[in-house]
């Protein structure tokens, strides 16, 4: 694949498509994971003495109250800090004042374009892949660059669409995102899934497509719960996904010497921020329901992963959002890092949980994508990615 380093920037109004995608609270950025990590391409596009014009959604927007929350304007306040430079905010997605702001745009310079999901409003135009709007957004630059890892899973106007009417290339981002994901496909043995999160159904693809390749899967998370009731234990008030039941049934029956359940469980009555009891499988009671792994299952599954050469987690192993119940996946993430073990975080809710307990930075890569990664990691093709290969 091309990458931004076999294009000839200097002087050109090279486009850049990024995944500033991040969460915003009362006007605040929550976390800058993603801007950061997409500081690489822009400070070489103007090393390159390129005129850059940045691309990127945030949010959805469905309707007129959706604009307000989703206005790109704070990223560019934080992407000026950060790259120590003003960032021309350009608060429309088309029309004169755009076109204007580019054509006054200097070599080393560089513009932030408002959120490219506000011409959803009218039909859907950037989700939707419409023609003309692609075809109009080439029609500002003249190299264009994919570098929204995240985004890579949708075919819309700003990454497929621009991409079929110029020469593009991938950025670092990007770049490196491919290089670490793919590493999954001919992984160095023993390699080691470890899954977790709530659904059943968000993971079934991964399981299918990692479970020949993988010597073994660790499951945790509430998605557990759903595998140990298939396998006819007493799971209390613990999430069940029912629709799933006779997928979980019909893989461990297939694959019971790889697939790894919890063997205990911290439990509480209701869904809160309690200190929850550690309980052994066998005795969970009606009401209790298992928020985190227990002290045996994180012994278990440091046990699986001792020789381990390579890693791949999806999904937190309890909810980490509560500081008693993040306790699981913050031991087995540290023993990772501790022996370390290289490891590959795909999926945001591992990543903001690593990035909450402070060793997102510590793993060997940590993805920007969400849904992106879960579709690359079932083997599909992305979109975004397949636009740039094409050329
Ligand atoms: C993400 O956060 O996964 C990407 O930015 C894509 O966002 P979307 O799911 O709203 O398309």
């Amino acid at each position: 694949m091309k990458t931004i380093e076999d294009m000839d920037l200097k002087n050109k109004k090279v486009l850049i498509r990024c995944d500033f995608n991040v969460p915003i609270k009362d006007g605040k950025i929550v976390d800058d994971n993603r801007i950061v990590r997409s500081l690489k391409t822009i400070e070489y596009a103007l090393s390159q003495k390129a005129k850059v014009i940045l691309f990127s959604h945030l949010g959805r927007i469905k309707e007129e109250s959706d604009l307000a929350k989703n206005d790109l304007k704070p990223v560019a306040v934080r992407l000026s800090k950060l790259l120590k430079k003003e960032v021309v905010f350009i608060p429309v997605t088309r029309g004169e004042k755009l076109e204007k702001a580019i054509d006054s745009l200097k070599s080393g310079e560089v513009l932030l374009v408002q959120n490219t999901r506000y011409e959803d409003l009218d039909g859907k135009k950037e989700s939707g892949n419409d023609a003309e709007l692609g075809k109009y957004w080439a029609s500002l630059g003249d190299v264009f660059i994919n570098d929204a890892f995240g985004t890579a899973h949708r075919a819309h106007a700003s990454n497929v669409g621009i991409a079929k009417h110029l020469p593009s290339a991938c950025g670092f981002l990007i770049e490196k995102e491919l290089n670490a994901l793919s590493s999954v496909k001919k992984p160095s043995k023993p390699f080691i899934v470890i899954l977790g999160g709530s659904k059943v159904s968000d993971k079934i693809g991964v399981i299918k497509n990692l479970v020949k390749k993988a010597d073994k899967i660790l499951i945790g998370g509430g998605m557990a719960f759903t595998f140990l009731q298939a396998e006819g234990y007493e799971t209390g008030s613990s999430i069940i996904d029912k629709n799933n039941l006779d997928f979980c049934t019909e893989i461990l029956k297939k694959y019971s010497d790889k697939i790894i359940l919890p063997i205990d469980f911290k439990v509480a009555l209701e869904f809160l921020d309690t200190e929850g009891k550690n309980k052994d499988i066998n005795e969970i009671e009606y009401n209790e329901m298992g928020l985190d792994i227990g002290d045996a299952t994180v012994n278990l599954f440091e046990n699986y992963l001792k020789d381990a050469k390579t890693v791949l987690w999806n999904g937190p192993l309890g909810v980490y959002e509560f500081s008693n119940f993040k306790i699981g996946t913050e031991q087995v993430l540290r023993y990772l890092i501790d022996n370390n073990i290289k490891t590959i975080l795909g999926g945001g809710d591992i990543v903001a949980a690593a990035s909450e307990i402070g060793l997102k930075d510590k793993v060997f890569h940590a993805s920007t994508g969400g849904g992106a990664t879960l579709e690359y990691l079932e083997g599909k093709t992305l979109p975004g990615i397949e636009a740039i290969n094409e050329k």
